[in-house]
């Protein structure tokens, strides 16, 4: 059961650093940082059309591994309403699947997102956008954490969103088990 990790934050030690840091505390994980990975945003040359991509970056090899991994957890901050716009460049990648009609294994996965709150109240428009990128790699969504109020409530003071998030270690260590 190896379990992957797709961090849209910039921020080491932040509000999605600290739930990262509380899983692979528990679970082995690999995890890639969508701001420190070295890659291009997909510019729909559609190469991959006829099978391959034209890049060759730490996202061909994330991709190219990809079906290594049972569980993918999709971490970000909300900017402006939505997933960061570094995370969102690195999944434009999994067109790679979409034009070259690949079908992926299904696996879960688990979405966690912070916000800081002082504009945006509710974090649905950035769950789907999350939802609609994972579906790329044949994800299917079993749990959340959200802590949405991060200026008032850091994620580390954050309890229910700590329960949530212990709830998720449970339910990824039971499937390893
Ligand atoms: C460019 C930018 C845009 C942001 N937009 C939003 C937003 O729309 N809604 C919100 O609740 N917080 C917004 N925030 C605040 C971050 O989501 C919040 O501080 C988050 O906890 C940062 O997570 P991190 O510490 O893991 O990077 C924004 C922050 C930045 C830098």
């Amino acid at each position: 059961m190896a379990v992957l990790i797709i961090n849209g934050s910039p921020r080491k030690d932040g509000n999605t650093a600290f739930f990262i840091n509380r899983i692979r505390e528990e679970i082995p994980c690999d995890v890639t940082d969508a701001y420190y990975a070295d890659f291009r945003a997909c510019g729909d040359c559609r190469s991959c059309v006829n099978g391959a991509c034209v890049h060759n970056d730490d996202a061909s090899r994330l991709f190219e591994n990809i079906e290594s991994y049972d569980t993918i957890i999709m971490a970000s901050p909300l900017y402006f309403n939505q997933p960061t716009g570094m995370l969102m460049a690195l999944m434009s990648r999994t067109q790679i699947f979409f034009n070259g009609k690949k079908k992926l294994r299904e696996k879960t996965g688990y979405i966690i997102l912070t916000g800081g709150g002082d504009t945006v109240i509710n974090s649905a428009d950035a769950e789907k956008t999350m939802r609609i990128m994972l579906m790329g790699l044949n994800v299917k969504v079993k749990g959340y954490v959200r802590s949405l109020r991060t200026s008032h409530i850091p994620a580390e003071k954050d309890n229910e969103a700590i329960k949530q998030l212990e709830r998720i270690i449970e339910d990824i260590k039971n499937d390893r088990a």
